[in-house]
């Protein structure tokens, strides 16, 4: 009986495009799903976008356009990424649609049947200036279990923990700044409290089925126990499932006004989007299963999977089963968390700002997306562990593995047949190439339990051994000079025969993480890649065509260039575009433990501060540069003159737009690099640099800030 498997990725929230993060995931389960169907399983692949919430609600407002046309238009985007990298779900769909709707609602009235749901009047907090109760994602404060500044209303970045925005310290307002204010307002509560949820989801978490770092992380939320600093830490705490209108979602029944919290509807979602590829006959088409969703749903040998983020791990591991579980559903099998992508050394993929790797430059540059499945693939593992693209690293992989080593093999031994042998290959073998086949062959279930942890990383470096030995193999029996002399005809026609059997088995191997490839070697040695199972050896091969050029580093400079305008932003005191170069050695990685995110540099004597000359500028004009959205060009007045003792001027330009309206800096006094060697720019010359501090998170921790001396201070004075 083959394994029925329904197998979502999270689902991205529809207030953007996919970035490279996003991609990584889909990849990862992509390449998990491919395998499990080569092996003879049934899957259901299925994803949507994530719609609801305010924070698409307020996007949309900005842009002008109802929620339902904004969330339409990024769907209408998703195509091309999926395509272009292989990413093939069967069915996506949208968090909105009527099965979500009707699904989330259902979901509710039996878990409120088990007397889990409870309403509650709360004080929540209020923008007095915008006039709304304020989404948790729109306050900001600072997270009262680690103290971790600048943490949204719901969640806590740093340290993962979850609470009610009214336990933020020193709370405001990201929309107006406004402090805001509480006001009271009736909530629904899913009571994750009650002995019930706790026996449950403790056995559920604890049961071995989760990656022990997660189930790890995750026994600390149900423990109550003093901290170090005398707080309490204080186990499940009920969960707040409702949010007050205006809220673009899902009305909860018999609550007029009162909508369910995105996170209630959007892991059902998963569901939804089942149902309606369910409804569409989709199973029915591919494996005849005529079931409905709701009788495959039940039914005990459907498992259930879950790629997702470690930054979404509670709602996945306690919400989610719990909901499932105390509505009278089956809970899903497993959930497969993967930790964040950074890219050159440097940024973390934030949920909305993926930068450095943009994915569809990558495609428009005609970069294979092979590469990239491969790359990633290749440091994948099934632990919960962050990776990072390194340009440097990624082309010298992929060209020294899937060209040097594999695809080399093929196009070593296929002239010599086709020219030779008519393309035909000889069931013949000599005993070293039998024993070389015979272990290739034998790899065949060690790589499939590789595969089935998802320890891609493992599975492709043994891959690749395997083919380090085909190649030794040929470097032993050259059939080079083999083929310099027609008495050893038959020797080379064994040679090369061996080589392609052994090439055939390797692209199976591979097939998962290269389907593209694959597919190309199917059509070349005639045999069908859509199964793990060796089906025996190649009979004949068609002409060779070439299956894979290798990377070049003009693409690489390409792929991390900065897009056209933006390109000055040398003088950006952060990372910016520097930190997107490739393999930039410089480059810091955020280290959360660090102050600011970022280990202290190494000491320097007096005499390197001595070379710097800080001085005292003052701001006499500043406006913001036609061209680029990061750059103000400031005009500083630092106490020179010119030979006719005319007042003199600097032209600095510096990346600090996201923070400041130029009208706020005239006038201020800042300190600047006074010595620093001018720098011609794309906007003009910039004569020095403007002092300002930010987190080495960026992601997380955005934010510029200008320095500025105490009162006294007068332009041309040294900082020392
Ligand atoms: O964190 C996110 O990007 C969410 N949109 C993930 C939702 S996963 C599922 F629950 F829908
Ligand atoms: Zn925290």
């Amino acid at each position: 009986m083959p394994r029925q498997l329904f197998v979502t990725t999270a689902l991205p929230y529809a207030n953007g495009n996919f970035h490279i993060g996003h991609i990584m995931e889909y990849i990862q389960a992509d390449t998990w799903v491919r395998f499990q169907r080569m092996r003879g399983s049934h899957v259901n692949f299925v994803g949507a976008d994530d719609t609801h919430g305010a924070p698409i609600m307020i996007a949309a407002e900005k842009a002008g356009k109802t929620p339902q046309q904004f969330v339409a238009d990024i769907a209408a985007g998703r195509k091309p990424y999926l395509d272009g990298f292989h990413i093939a779900f069967d069915n996506w769909h949208s968090t909105d649609a009527p099965e979500n709707h009707a699904l989330a609602k259902q979901i509710y009235l039996d878990l409120k049947k088990t007397g889990l749901i409870e309403s509650r009047t709360i004080e929540q907090f209020f923008d007095p200036q915008k006039n709304m109760f304020l989404p948790d994602r729109f306050i900001k404060g600072e997270c009262p279990k680690c103290h971790a500044k600048d943490q949204y209303g719901d969640n806590c970045e740093s340290c993962g923990a979850v609470y009610a925005p009214t336990d933020l310290i020193n709370p405001f307002s990201a929309l107006s700044g406004a402090k805001p204010e509480l006001k009271s307002s009736e909530h629904f509560f899913f009571k994750l409290s009650d002995p019930r949820c706790v026996a449950f989801l403790e056995k559920w978490t604890q049961d071995g089925k989760l990656q022990p770092e997660v189930a790890n992380k995750i026994k600390e939320w149900f423990t109550i126990r003093t901290n170090p600093d005398g707080s309490k830490s204080e186990g499940l705490g009920d969960w707040d499932i409702s949010r007050d209108a205006p809220y673009f979602g899902i009305e909860i029944p018999d609550a007029p006004g009162k909508y369910f919290y995105v996170w209630l509807d959007a892991p059902v979602g998963y569901l939804a989007s089942l149902k309606n590829w369910f409804d569409q006959g989709g199973p029915k088409a591919r494996f005849g299963d005529a079931r409905s969703f709701e009788a495959y749903m039940a039914a005990a040998d459907t498992e259930q999977y879950h790629f997702i983020g470690k930054d979404i791990v509670t709602f996945h591991t306690l919400f989610w089963p719990a909901m499932l579980h105390f509505s009278g559903r089956k809970t899903p099998d497993n959930v497969f968390v993967h930790g964040f992508l950074t890219v050159n050394n440097g940024e973390k993929m934030s949920k909305s700002r993926g930068t450095g790797l943009d994915p569809l430059k990558y495609l428009s540059l005609k970069m294979n997306p092979e590469w990239l499945r491969y790359y990633l693939a290749a440091k994948l593992s099934g632990r919960n562990e962050d990776i990072d693209f390194n340009a440097e690293d990624f082309m010298l992989r992929v060209n020294s593995d899937l060209i040097g080593k594999f695809v080399n093999i093929a196009s070593r031994a296929a002239g010599f047949l086709t020219k030779r042998f008519e393309g035909q290959l000889s069931p013949a073998c000599d005993p070293q190439g039998q024993v070389l086949l015979d272990e290739i062959a034998a790899a065949s279930e060690p790589l499939a339990a590789l595969y089935e942890a998802r320890e891609f990383g493992k599975a492709t470096r043994d891959i690749m051994a395997l083919a380090d030995k085909v190649n030794a193999y040929t470097d032993v029996f050259k059939p080079w000079d083999l083929a310099k002399d027609p008495a050893n005809n038959q020797a080379l026609h064994q040679v090369c025969s061996v080589l392609i059997n052994a090439f055939a088995m390797l692209t199976r191997y591979l097939a998962p993480v290269l389907p593209g490839v694959a597919q190309s070697v199917q059509a070349f040695v005639g045999s069908d890649m859509s199964t793990w199972q060796h089906p025996g050896p190649v009979q004949r091969i068609a002409p060779y065509q070439h299956l894979m050029q290798r990377v070049l580093p003009e693409q690489l400079e390409a792929l991390f260039e900065p897009p056209a305008g933006t390109e000055p932003e040398k003088d950006a005191p952060k990372k910016g575009a520097d930190a997107k170069k490739p393999a930039k050695k410089e480059a810091t990685p955020v280290d959360p433990n660090a102050p600011g995110g970022e280990a202290i540099a190494p000491t320097i004597g007096i005499e390197d501060f001595a070379k710097i000359d800080l001085r005292i500028a003052k701001i006499l004009a500043c406006e913001a540069v036609e061209g680029s959205t990061k750059l103000l060009r400031l005009t500083l007045d630092v106490g020179e003159k010119d030979a006719n003792g005319q007042p003199q001027t600097r032209n600095v330009f510096s990346g600090i737009a996201s923070m400041y309206q130029p009208a706020d800096l005239v006038g201020k006094l800042t300190v600047m690099v006074a010595n620093l060697a001018p720098r011609k720019m794309k906007f003009g010359l910039s004569e020095g640099m403007v002092l300002a501090a930010s987190h080495a998170d960026e992601g997380t921790q955005p934010g510029i800030h200008v320095l500025q001396p105490w009162p006294g201070a007068q332009p041309g004075m040294r900082v020392s």
